[in-house]
């Protein structure tokens, strides 16, 4: 059983794996935290809240000064009832008061686990994986329950929690704030880790000591965005890739969210998580309900290693959907870098048919494809084929590239519309947008309504009917800017700060009905590169495009910091040309290689304009990457050297069995004089014996992971190596 409830103490006791998380039903009904790490038989004493008067505090019992909920550690922290720190939630009742009063009322225990109204999550496959536990904590004066929902993934040492709120009272609440989950720890020695970043530089990795006060990361952008990614986590202050406690936290959601670490006057530790409260509020009418996001809350006692490889099962075969989710994953050919705007079907054909050539599995013809699209100023919301470029069609199009012997996929941005379009023409008011005030544009586009029916309906049948035109068997689903002038016509005005979260709503629909309408097409997400890499979209899309930095360099730091919560199957990483558009740099060939090779592998080359000597390097990548692309997509990953720490960046990938394994070293810049250069290797069996393929030559797991493989003293920048082993009997 993963959840005992222990009647005496009123204690619940959550346990998966190597994990327990404790909570009790403390005095009074408020519903308290206990404790959450390695996994414990019980924690008696541990459970007792200590009590005594603090200056300063405030008393839900004025007979009682030993009790203030300023000192109690809690599941669900309301606000401003003797609680001075930053709430999990916030409502407005009718006669304008904001004080609300959770206690704990009754709780249910299930096998599995239930999907979220709405919303994307974590599921089951059986009843036997999981176990939930619905707590409803009630404000019996307004008639409000709040049901907090614990998940337990037992063998895959998994807690998520998610929160909806029921309005059974006579009165309209105004939810202000309605965040996911709230952890509180006794104390603040730890480090926060989070992945910030921009366009171009997605998910670098930030560490910075916890201080008192309240550290925040957050989008207000509309979507999770590049600059922060809806992750947390708490480090111990010892904690490396393999040692020390880790405390993840990841917000299945794709629009506004917060994430907010606070250091009280006690030192204690409060996170919480959740969609952004900044320009949000939920009317919540009598009868009503509201579904709050899925947080994924993952403690790891052995390092952050850990806790990504954790956060990796669990997304790759828990989260991701359809058949491509166990699916090796094509290797790709993208005409963008190649053409951008300026292509004709000729062209098109000839890049894909070189690309046949050189062993490639799918082209995809990315953005111009539609309406009058020669740059980003129009068309979009128009997917209509522009037959000035592709006179035949898309329908002859994909037959001519699938009679090449490779797949077909195509480019869209279903969520845009440009003013310069038929649908904006026929719809002004399809865009989200305030009365009166100037619509700013980005890239030259708006971004549809998508909190109003009709609108979600126009994008689910228009892209639907390009879908079902031609031979389409993958599709890279783009979105280029974020919102400005979040409103909608169709709202009243008391629910205008619903928009962005009905919008992300919308969103969801739109894709959970087209990806079930296509079940036979791989969808890849992108928002100009990875300005929405999370999890919610990866509900419904089990790929990325991981950044539009494709440069070599930029993406050890990008691609290592993706690793840190994602699974290398969700990453695409493509070669593309020298100098980089993003930074001009030039590396050589290998180096870009071996790192696009560590995800879902492409090329963004104009494959007609390279010579035989060239297109035989790319045949040979794609022979050693079909090798190896079982492995990187579905083994365990391993990082060995940060990219954020120096010089140098080495990860692995290992087999479920270890018998197999595929490690990759990086050396930015050359060094004089330098010492001579042994890599740790990880993951391995210590006892098995592996063959290094290409020398033949045998090493011990021991002595790989203890002593590590030697590099040979080469000179020069952006140096790389990679190793394949494997286990000899
Ligand atoms: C942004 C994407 O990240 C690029 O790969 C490309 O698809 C362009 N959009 C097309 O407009």
């Amino acid at each position: 059983m993963a959840i005992i409830f222990d009647e005496k103490l009123q204690l619940f006791h959550l346990q998966a794996a190597n994990t327990s998380y404790m909570m009790k039903i403390y005095r009074d009904g408020y519903f308290a935290h206990i404790y959450w790490g390695n996994k414990l038989r019980n924690a008696e004493n541990y459970a007792e809240i200590p009590e005594v008067e603090r200056a300063w505090g405030a008393h839900p019992n004025s007979d009682d000064r030993t009790l203030t909920l300023d000192c109690v550690p809690q599941e669900y922290p309301a606000y401003g009832t003797s609680d001075n720190r930053n709430p999990a939630y916030h409502i407005q009742l009718e006669n304008g008061s904001t004080i609300s009063d959770l206690r704990y009322s009754s709780h249910k225990i299930l096998k599995g686990k239930p999907a979220l109204e709405g919303l994307p999550s974590t599921y089951v496959e059986s009843l036997e994986e999981a176990e939930t536990i619905e707590i409803t904590l009630t404000d019996s004066l307004i008639k409000l329950d709040v049901i907090l929902t614990y998940t337990v993934y037992e063998k895959l040492n998994v807690i998520t929690r998610s929160v909806k709120y029921i309005n059974s009272g006579n009165e309209k609440l105004k939810l202000l704030k309605v965040l996911s989950a709230n952890v509180d720890f006794k104390n603040d020695n730890f480090d926060l880790l989070h992945l910030s970043g921009s366009w171009a530089r997605e998910r670098h990795m930030i560490r910075t000591s916890l201080r008192p006060g309240i550290q925040s990361i957050e989008s207000r952008r509309g979507a999770s965005s590049a600059q922060q990614n809806p992750f947390i986590a708490l480090l111990s202050k010892d904690a490396t890739e393999t040692n020390g406690d880790v405390y993840g936290f990841n917000l299945v959601y794709s629009g506004n969210f917060v994430a907010e670490v606070e250091v009280d006057q006690f030192f204690t530790t409060r996170v919480n998580m959740g969609i952004n409260d900044f320009d949000f509020s939920w009317l919540l009418e009598q009868g009503q309900s509201f579904q709050a996001p899925e947080v994924v809350m993952v403690y790891s006692g052995k390092g952050l290693g850990e806790m990504s490889r954790t956060y990796h099962k669990l997304y790759r075969t828990r989260l991701c959907r359809g058949q491509f989710r166990d699916k090796e994953r094509p290797i790709l050919a993208n005409n963008w870098e190649a053409t951008f705007f300026k292509f004709n079907a000729d062209k098109i054909k000839a890049i894909a048919k070189a690309g046949k050539e050189v062993g490639i599995e799918l082209f995809v013809l990315d953005d111009g494809w539609f309406g009058k699209r020669d740059a980003d100023n129009s068309s979009l919301g128009d997917w209509v084929v522009d037959r000035n470029k592709l006179p035949a069609g898309l329908v002859q199009l994909a037959k001519d590239i699938t009679s090449y012997g490779m797949e077909f996929g195509l480019w869209v941005e279903p969520e845009m519309i440009s003013p310069n379009s038929d649908l904006y023409r026929s719809h002004p008011n399809w865009c989200l947008h305030v009365p009166d005030r100037r619509r700013t544009e980005g890239r030259n586009q708006l971004i549809l309504d998508l909190s109003r029916v009709e609108v979600c309906d126009y994008v689910i049948k228009s892209i639907s009917d390009v879908l079902k035109s031609a031979k389409i068997t993958y599709v890279k689903w783009d979105m280029n800017r974020n919102m400005t002038e979040i409103g909608s016509a169709c709202l009243p005005a008391e629910r205008q700060r619903e928009t962005a979260h009905r919008y992300i709503l919308g969103l969801y629909r739109i894709m959970g009905e087209i990806t079930s309408a296509f079940p036979h097409i791989l969808f890849e997400s992108c928002s100009g590169g990875g300005g929405r890499f999370d999890p919610g979209i990866l509900y419904y899309m089990p790929q990325t495009w991981t950044s539009d930095d494709t440069d070599a360099v930029e993406r050890l730091k990008i691609q290592y910091g993706t690793t840190v919560v994602y699974p290398t199957s969700a990453m695409c990483c493509h070669i593309s040309e020298v100098p980089n558009g993003q930074t001009e740099r030039v590396t050589n060939m290998d180096m870009r290689c071996n790192v696009a090779m560590s995800g879902n592998f492409g090329y963004e080359f104009d494959l007609t304009t390279m010579g035989e000597e060239d297109k035989d390097v790319i045949r040979k990548q794609i022979e050693q990457y079909k090798e190896v692309r079982s492995l990187i997509q579905f083994g365990d990953f391993y990082r060995l050297l940060s990219p954020f720490e120096g010089n140098e960046t080495a990860w692995m990938f290992v087999s479920e069995e270890k018998k197999e394994a595929f490690a990759a070293y990086f050396r930015v810049l050359g060094r004089p004089n330098s010492p001579f250069i042994w890599v740790k290797l990880q993951g391995l069996n210590p006892n098995y014996d592996y063959r290094l393929i290409g020398t033949g030559k045998v090493y011990g797991g021991d002595e790989l992971m203890q002593a590590g493989v030697g590099l040979p003293y080469v000179l020069g920048d952006f140096y790389s190596q990679t190793w394949r082993f494997e286990a000899i009997f």
